[in-house]
């Protein structure tokens, strides 16, 4: 092996080593074998293949001697031409026993790759939501990228050369041994000034590669976090160009210094071993001359000690770099088992049962709940934080009882904080109740399968969240399978028709990221577009509080008819005219049902109902429905 190659080697495994350094359990290597244990027949005979691949490789340099030797002792041409035709079949397998350990060491690094993340994948995905909205996006993702490759690299990398490097020392050593002691000896007295200053130096650079890392990670974030739609928005609004661009060209700026300082420190060094082989080399030729002159050695052990020597120092550095190596693919297999040691809150019983047939009704009895604490749900790794929060979440609700009967619509009003939509995200077992039980068509949510709870409820949520992906995958989220017709009658239902075929690439339009391209309205309809593509028994609705235009609204309110029509609905109310539909209202504050009733009851009853109506729905209803007042609100009329 080229010894600058080497001395590279090993300077970056001692750099991927220095990131993290805990120290690891017997249970991490437990699980790592089982891990590994589909894999074992691979990895059994790429062990045994390095192992003839290292011994092969100590064969050459001893042939090349006795070349030498029978060159110097005048022996038969014949002899020579054999030992050179030895060398060249030697290299020949060499080069097919190395492809074929690569292809055996690729296959089983990449097939880890492929279980971990799948496993990893499936994992996340059975999270409960509290989970995600506490951990860092980029930190998880992160997790499935680059630690899986972390540990990958125990596999493949670090197996061949450990297994391969030891028996090729190992090797070396007998032999150069037995050609000279001495040499041998002070060939590796040379050694520590080889090994130790790459520890020293190694620690160097990871300090300064910690730090660029550190501001490009910082760069990073700025620039998904300021180049995103929503963000772009808010730095023309209000941002300083000028102090953002000189703040990140700062950073920019000690990536470059450190870029430098990184690229010399490692030309130093690398230098530096080469030197020091080269020195090492020099050794061999001046004391094996003299002990040759002296008629103590061969002159083809010379030449076979010289060739010895660097295959000698390539598997000390590489072993060298081994340890820390290792270290740091166990860290990252342990990151890993991390997030897969995270027990999902929620999760379906195995006697899970499905919501019974027929139209359902819904309920909550005396329910109680907290969002649950970090610490809980999260790890601290992924949130980006020192330690977790353990604080219990404060009670949101506190005893909540109501029942919406099948068919029926129960709309929620209340401030702003008072639970309402805690108490919808509840429905669809997102969080699960500290006390009571959340029931639909009589059944607690936590004993029915997730699949029948997905069938039977929709919801159409408050900041109505689109993929960034077509109109039509977009739609087909709800239902897989729906055709070209189903698509069009839920878009013509939820008045979205004629945009969409106004649209140049129609149903194939890619909506930008969470939707940004079309206007609140527009993305409100699509979202009920996708709620009755899916035909949920049972509709729950968090009306956006953004107020729309006439036009839109006019629209949303159709579109929303139809949706909720002969549905069970649970509907958090911004706005009169879903208000006036619904056949119970529930005044919920600070967690509390404080009032219940229909809108002429309760407003005649001229309580808190009476007050929001006043403040919000009837300020609403001047701006947005003056078209539609009927004379069967006298008392609206003031
Ligand atoms: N994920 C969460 N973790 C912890 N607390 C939360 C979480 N989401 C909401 N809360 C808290 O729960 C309370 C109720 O919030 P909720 O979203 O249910 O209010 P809301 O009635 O829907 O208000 P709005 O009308 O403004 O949408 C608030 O005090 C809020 O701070
Ligand atoms: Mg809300």
């Amino acid at each position: 092996m080229d010894m600058e190659v080497t001395a590279w080697h090993s300077l970056h495994s001692t750099l991927n080593a220095q990131r993290d350094r805990r120290p690891f359990s017997r249970a991490t290597l437990r699980r790592i074998v089982a891990f590994a244990r589909p894999h074992r027949r691979a990895l059994a005979w790429f062990l045994v293949l390095s192992t003839v691949t290292a011994a092969l490789a100590v064969v050459t340099p001893v042939l090349a001697g006795r070349v030498v030797d029978g060159i110097v002792g005048g022996a038969a041409a014949g002899t020579v031409l054999k030992l050179a035709g030895l060398i060249a079949a030697i290299a020949v397998a060499e080069a097919g026993l190395g492809l074929l350990a690569r292809r055996l060491s690729a296959g089983l690094g990449e097939g880890l790759i492929l279980d971990l993340r799948t496993t990893v994948y499936d994992h996340v995905q059975r999270m409960p939501v509290a989970f995600f909205t506490r951990t860092r996006t980029g930190a998880l993702v992160s997790r499935l990228n680059n630690d899986v490759i972390g540990a990958q690299r125990a596999f493949s990398d670090t197996l061949s050369s450990v297994v391969g490097n030891i028996v090729t020392l190992l090797l070396t050593l007998v032999v150069m041994l037995s050609l000279s002691w001495q040499i041998t000896l002070i060939a590796l007295v040379l050694l520590p000034v080889f090994v130790l200053p790459a520890r020293r130096v190694g620690r160097r650079l990871a300090g300064l590669r910690r730090e660029a890392a550190d501001h490009n990670a910082a760069m990073g974030t700025r620039m998904t976090e300021r180049f995103s739609a929503p963000g772009a928005t808010l730095i023309k609004l209000f941002g300083r160009p000028a102090h953002e661009s000189a703040e990140f060209a700062a950073r920019a700026r000690r990536v470059r210094d450190i870029g430098v300082r990184t690229a010399m420190v490692q030309t130093y060094f690398v230098t530096a071993l080469t030197l020091v082989s080269a020195l090492a080399l020099a050794v061999v030729y001046g004391l094996g001359g003299f002990l040759a002159l002296r008629g103590h050695l061969e002159a083809g052990s010379i030449v076979s000690l010289a060739l010895l020597l660097t295959r000698l120092y390539a598997p000390l550095t590489a072993l060298s770099g081994a340890h820390t190596e290792v270290m740091s693919a166990l860290v990252s297999f342990e990151r890993v088992f991390e997030v897969l040691d995270l027990k999902p809150l929620i999760e379906e019983k195995p006697d899970a049962r499905a919501v019974p047939e027929g139209p359902v009704a819904v309920e909550f009895d005396s329910v109680r709940f907290g969002y649950p604490s970090a610490d809980k749900v999260s790890l601290a790794s992924l949130e980006e934080v020192a330690s977790l929060d353990t604080r219990g979440g404060a009670e949101v609700l506190h005893g909540l009882s109501f029942r919406a009967e099948p068919g029926h619509m129960v709309a929620l009003v209340g401030s702003s904080g008072a639970g309402k939509s805690t108490i919808a995200q509840l429905l669809p077992r997102l969080y699960d109740v500290d006390a009571g039980a959340v029931r639909v068509g009589g059944v607690d949510v936590r004993d029915l399968t997730a699949d029948s709870i997905r069938d039977t409820l929709g919801m159409v949520t408050q900041d109505g969240h689109l993929f960034h992906d077509t109109i039509r995958e977009n739609l087909r989220l709800a239902r897989p399978g729906a055709g070209e017709d189903e698509l069009w009658d839920a878009l013509r239902r939820a008045r979205l028709d004629g945009l969409i075929a106004s649209l140049p690439d129609g149903l194939d339009t890619v909506v930008g990221e969470r939707g940004y391209r079309l206007s609140g309205g527009e993305r409100q309809r699509l979202t009920i577009a996708r709620l009755l593509l899916a035909r949920p028994r049972v509709v729950i609705l968090d009306e956006a509080t953004a107020h729309l235009d006439n036009t839109s609204e006019a629209a949303v309110q159709e579109a929303l008819t139809e949706a909720l029509e002969g549905r069970t609905s649970v509907v958090i109310a911004h706005r009169l005219s879903t208000v006036r539909a619904a056949d119970l209202i529930l005044v919920v504050e600070d967690g509390r049902i404080v009032e219940r009733g229909t809108h002429d009851a309760l407003l005649a009853a001229g309580g808190r109902y009476e007050e929001l109506y006043r403040t919000q729905f009837e300020q609403a209803e001047t701006s947005g429905e003056r078209a539609d007042r009927t004379a069967t609100e006298p008392t609206a009329a003031r």
